[in-house]
């Protein structure tokens, strides 16, 4: 038996979903942890481009399964398009599988956050807009009891759990946001369709994922967002409601800790992240532009373009920490192929201290001042390159670098979007 969770080691963004992809070939089970559709994992197949949001990275892969665990939040309208989406792209869902505990997104969801973020203006948390935060709150609250995953198959207990939220969301909708209130005729029609189709996927997720623990078989654990977008380690308040790190595969899927045998964190050999909130290594100059340009930093889900900055080695340091990393997987290396020198942060100040990790509060994190070091590019393309061995040494110095910082080795370094693109380590 191997338990392999994947993680992202940033705020999200750090390419998780290639790797899943890679681990899933041989793998027999892929498993989502947590989230909804405010993810977006890229999969690159020769000249096709695959962009999912909540189904897990592994579905390309026929022979295995591929299940939305508990702790996931899944729109059925989101859900069903993907799914019809990949169909008609020849990819069988027929090895998808959700979990009847997962918790569903309603059209409300999103009402009210839309709403909320709107009052919210410029002091908002800048959410994908996609319900996430309004469902993980009601999965929180348990009453009135919100939908779940397997209440989708039964359209009378459906129809009956939506009028008992919308007593209490169309207060909030009318009487907070001055909105007019939401007819639960209206919300059932809306969803009722997408719930006869996506349905048909419920299963016991929780009893999939230990039988495939007492058989031997080999489960990838596919984290979303990132390590500081953690609800509880996260850069709080300007982070999501769920638990991107680890630990949330345990708590998403419903296996004990010392299942776990690998945590590979994923980490970007820059930073970016999405939304407010504070980014130490952030550049707003040219820098920042020219990572956002060479990488293509613009949101999957949203569109939106990523803040970005340079490597941020506390952040990397804290957060194999916080993961209890066993290795690192460096992505987007290439997108560094054109610098003289890149700079990397490898300390913090805060007046006069010097810290190797991040301060948990985030008034503190506000006032560091990132520590630079100045590493030698290589100043040619390594798209092509298969082997560690033909990596230029300063490619090389640079990822040396990373686990270094972060205390972890690194054993895969990604080179591309290509699943070719993708050197291995030992
Ligand atoms: P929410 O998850 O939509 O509630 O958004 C909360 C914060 O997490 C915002 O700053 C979002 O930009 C960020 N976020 C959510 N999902 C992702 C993701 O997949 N990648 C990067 N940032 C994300």
């Amino acid at each position: 038996m191997t338990c392999t969770v994947v993680v992202g080691g940033q705020w999200g963004d750090e390419g998780k979903g290639k790797i899943t992809d890679i681990l899933a070939e041989g793998a027999d089970l892929v498993v989502r942890y947590q989230g909804g559709s405010n993810a977006g994992h890229t999969v690159v197949v020769g000249d096709e481009e695959f962009k999912l949001h909540l189904i897990p990275s592994g579905i390309l892969h026929h022979d295995c399964t591929c299940l939305m665990g508990g702790g996931t939040v899944v729109d059925p309208l989101v859900l069903r398009d993907e799914i019809t989406g990949l169909q008609a792209r020849g990819v069988s869902c027929d090895n998808l599988r959700v979990s009847y505990t997962a918790h569903v997104v309603m059209p409300y969801h999103k009402r009210i956050e839309e709403q909320a973020e709107q009052a919210r203006g410029r002091a908002g948390i800048g959410t994908t807009l996609r319900g996430i935060g309004p469902a993980y709150t009601d999965k929180a609250q348990r009453m009135p009891r919100p939908v779940r995953f397997r209440d989708l198959t039964d359209p009378d207990r459906l129809r009956e759990l939506i009028a008992g939220q919308l007593e209490h969301k169309n207060v909030i909708i009318e009487h907070q946001y001055g909105q007019p209130p939401l007819s639960s005729d209206e919300v059932f029609a809306q969803v009722w369709p997408a719930a006869q189709e996506v349905g048909n996927y419920a299963t016991d997720g929780y009893r999939l994922v230990q039988d495939s623990l007492r058989a031997g078989k080999r489960i990838v654990f596919e984290g979303a967002q990132g390590t500081f977008l953690d609800l509880d380690c996260g850069t709080y308040p300007f982070v999501t409601s769920s638990h991107p790190v680890a630990g949330g595969a345990c708590l998403g899927t419903g296996i004990g800790p010392t299942a776990i045998n690998e945590v590979i964190m994923i980490c970007k050999a820059y930073t970016t992240r999405v939304g407010a909130g504070v980014l130490p290594t952030e550049d707003e100059g040219d820098a920042g532009q020219l990572l956002r340009d060479c990488g293509n930093e613009y949101g999957t889900t949203t569109g939106r373009p990523r803040r970005c900055g340079w490597l941020d080695g506390v952040v990397v340091r804290t957060a194999a920490m916080l993961n209890g990393a066993t290795s690192i997987a460096v992505t987007k290396l290439d997108v560094l192929d054109a610098l003289a020198t890149i700079p990397v942060c490898v300390g913090y100040e805060i007046d006069g201290v010097m810290l190797d990790t991040m301060p948990s509060w985030p008034e503190e994190l506000e006032k560091v001042k990132p520590i630079y070091e100045e590493i030698p590019g290589w100043q040619q393309p390594l798209g092509d390159m298969r082997e560690w061995e033909q990596l230029p040494p300063q490619a090389q110095a640079y990822v040396e670098k990373i686990a270094e910082l972060a205390g972890v080795p690194v054993k895969i370094v990604s080179l591309g979007q290509s699943r070719e693109q993708t050197v291995f380590i030992g």
